[in-house]
């Protein structure tokens, strides 16, 4: 890949972006259960980390299936695709200096390890948005999983398509009894050594 670029040592690197910026990026990655939170934690987070004078980007499944993924739907072979886009999307918005928040189902262990490895383990945040289905399927925010129930959403993640949760998150999150904004917080409690920036750093 880096052979596309011969003049590599002319472009501004992430270092110099990052100087720029005054802040060390990364991806933080959500994974959970359609409805439980994780977009809204994203979009709360990166309020929160602008306030605090960051700058970070949402990415998430329903931004990136209406344009780049529009070509794409629900079967494991386009989830593993969606996936695989989105992070090299995140790969490129952290080398750029930018904190890139993504959000997606990704319901299978090997697609996040795909993204982590697109991303790089040093650069990958992996939270797990741990609502519980019934308390998804409560809230059932956009209607869908009633439509899955009554047959109507073939393979929906977490009625009739598997969700396998991650056994190694860097950190978990349950939305139940605890708004977004107080979950973003957590997050950036979390991130907030991670993304500090060091005036030394090369
Ligand atoms: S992923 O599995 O490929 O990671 P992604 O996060 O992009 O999924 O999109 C999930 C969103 O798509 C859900 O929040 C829901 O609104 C919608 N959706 C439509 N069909 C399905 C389905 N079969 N399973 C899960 N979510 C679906």
């Amino acid at each position: 890949m880096s052979d596309i670029h011969p003049i590599f040592s002319r472009l501004v690197s992430r270092a110099e972006r990052e100087h720029f910026l005054l802040q060390r990026s990364c991806a933080v990655w959500f994974t959970g259960l359609s409805g439980s939170g994780k977009s809204a934690i994203a979009i709360a987070l990166e309020r929160l980390l602008f306030r605090k004078g960051h700058f970070a980007q949402v990415i998430d499944g329903d931004n990136l299936r209406d344009g780049l993924n529009g070509n794409l739907g629900f079967s494991e072979e386009d989830r593993a695709e969606n996936v695989r886009r989105a992070a090299e999307v995140a790969r490129m918005y952290t080398h750029s200096g930018i904190i890139c928040l993504c959000s997606f189902i990704s319901p299978r262990a090997a697609m996040r390890a795909m993204a982590r490895d697109i991303i790089g383990a040093g650069d990958y945040i992996e939270v797990y948005v741990s609502t519980p289905l019934a308390v998804c399927e409560a809230r059932d925010v956009k209607g869908l999983y009633q439509k899955a129930r009554a047959g109507a959403i073939p393979g929906f993640t977490g009625i009739s398509n598997p969700y396998e949760a991650p056994t190694n998150p860097h950190l978990a999150i349950d939305t139940e009894g605890c708004s977004a904004e107080e979950a973003a917080f957590r997050v950036y409690e979390y991130l907030q050594g991670r993304i500090q920036y060091l005036p030394d750093s090369p």
